[in-house]
Formats: structure tokens, sequence, C-alpha cells
């Protein structure tokens, strides 16, 4: 077995998610296609992808070239602010699937709530829509406060089965993630390795990785993997991209998992992004 084994999760729909996946923010054009083809070389199925990014096509022509089928990987996109509206919501995942060369998602995700537009829940019956259509198998949320989330529940009875955030070892964001496990939700997390900051260099880790020979990235993929939560790792490189997958072989203890958790900064967020209040569209 390679040692980049990556295990499934089951989701509160019943679907299963890879336990980790590969970020494809930043990742446009021919560029972007040979990083995200090495990817799949690599052992990467669950590609996270987002309207937003403007790299669909590339990750539609990824995809061709690898010469993995369809069935083997598991395609994430997500609804952009400026396409909350019901009817807009459907266009655009329609449009989606046209520029990625697809006929399905396995996962949709509307990408911020921007609560003062007051459109979410709108957006988010699309999704239940475009789910009955066969355009989507499982639909969730990304950068969702509790309160957004409660308030799906609440007028739709539908539980997104997962909530992208902001998480690494500056922000673990405990509340948020013990909110998820309480209400089934799963937690996918967004520039795990804090994109490569000082926190690649933080002593606590350094000397946990030394105690198992493993590298600094890898234990904090795994102290995500051990939170329950699922990293989406970026990297152009091949041999990083191996790095971060090759996690799976070994098992951080409780206390290396608190002393990461410990590492945390009142407000660890690496840029302005509250999702209360943070726009893009
Ligand atoms: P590169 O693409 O040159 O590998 P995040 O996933 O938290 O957003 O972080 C992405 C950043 O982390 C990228 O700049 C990427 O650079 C870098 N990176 C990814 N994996 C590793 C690794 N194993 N070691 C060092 N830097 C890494």
């Amino acid at each position: 077995m390679k040692n980049s084994f990556i295990p499934n999760i089951v989701l509160n729909d019943q679907s299963t998610m890879p336990a980790l996946g590969f970020g494809t923010y930043m990742l446009n054009g021919s560029a972007g296609v040979a990083s995200i083809v090495s990817a799949i070389k690599a052992g990467y199925r669950m590609l996270d992808s987002a309207f937003k990014y403007e790299n669909e096509g590339t990750l539609g022509k990824s995809i061709v070239e690898s010469g993995v089928s369809r069935e083997e990987l598991y395609i994430i996109s997500k609804l952009p602010g400026r396409h909350h509206r019901y009817a807009e919501a459907l266009y655009t995942i329609e449009e989606s699937l046209y520029r990625m060369r697809l006929d399905y998602f396995d996962l949709y995700l509307i990408h911020w709530p921007i609560p003062r537009l007051g459109l979410y829940v709108e957006a988010w019956q699309a999704l239940i829509e475009a789910k009955k259509r066969g355009l989507i198998r499982s639909i969730g949320v990304c950068n969702f406060l509790p309160e957004h989330l409660q308030k799906l529940i609440d007028e739709t009875g539908v539980t997104p089965v997962t909530n992208q955030v902001e998480l690494h070892p500056y922000f673990p964001q405990q509340k948020l993630r013990d909110w998820h496990k309480e209400h089934g939700i799963v937690t996918q997390s967004w520039s795990p390795l804090g994109r490569a900051s000082k926190v690649l260099q933080e002593p606590v880790i350094k000397e946990i990785s030394e105690k198992y020979g493993k590298t600094v990235p890898q234990v904090i993929l795994r102290w995500h993997t051990q939170l329950d939560a699922v990293p989406l790792p970026k990297s152009t490189s091949y041999d990083r991209q191996i790095e971060n997958l090759s996690i799976f072989d070994f098992e951080l203890t409780p206390e290396d998992i608190a002393a990461i958790c410990s590492l945390a900064k009142p407000d660890g967020r690496r840029q302005d992004r509250h999702p209360a209040l943070h726009e893009e569209f």
C-alpha cells in the first residue's frame, strides 16, 4: 500500500468523502493544470475549487488530462456571493458543471453567508433543488457561523454535510467544531497550514515532528484529521503534495494534540475575514 492512502469518512447524508483533499485556490491556467494533474497523480482524489477561483475550467482540463476516471474523483465547487438568488444559483451550478465538463458535483457549497444580503437561505434552497435534480451529490457551506447554520436547519430542515472554514494551529476553532459535532456536520479546513506562515517554525510542532520522524506540515495535517477535520492543503510541488498526503501512518497522542491547540491566538485568523462581515462576490 502506498503511504499516501486516504481513508473515507461518512457524511450525514450517508455518502462518503476522503479524509483529506487538495486545495486549488490560485492554481489557474496551464501552470494550474500542471499542479492539479500532479496532485491527482500523487494520489489526491478530492479536489476543492470555487466559481470565485476562476479555475473551474482549469480543474476540468486537469481531470481529463489525469486519466483518472470521474467516479474515482471527488469534486467540490462553491456558489459565489453574487448569485445567491434561487434561479441564479441554479444557473450558476449548471454553468460550473459546463466549465468543468462534468455531469455532477460530489459536493457543492455556499462560499460565504454574506448575512447583509439576507439570501443565504434562498441559496440553500437552490442547492437542495440542484441535489434533487442530480446535479450535486452532497450539499454544504463554507464560512458559516452557528447562527447561520441554525437558520438553514430551522427554515429548510436540511443540515449541511460540511462547513468549510479557516482552521490551523493559530485558529483551531474549538467551539465551532464542537457545534458541528453536535449537529452531525463535518468540518473542512481551508488554509490548513496557515498558508505556510510562521506556524511552520513553531518549536512545539517541530519537537513533535522529530518524535515521529515526520515533517511539521505532516504533523499539522495529521492534527486536523485527529480533530475530525478534513484538511485541504495546496501545493504546487509534487514532492510537497506527496509529503502532505503521507499522514495516515502515524498517530498523535492527546497531549500532542493539546500542545498544538495551545498555539491558538485570540483572533488567529490570517486575514480579516470574519464570516459575519466578509463580503465577496
Ligand atoms: P508551495 O505551493 O510552494 O508548496 P495552505 O494550504 O495553508 O493555504 O498553504 C499553502 C501554502 O503552503 C503554499 O504557499 C504552499 O507552497 C505551502 N506548502 C504546502 N505544503 C507545504 C509543505 N509540505 N511544506 C512547506 N510549504 C508547503
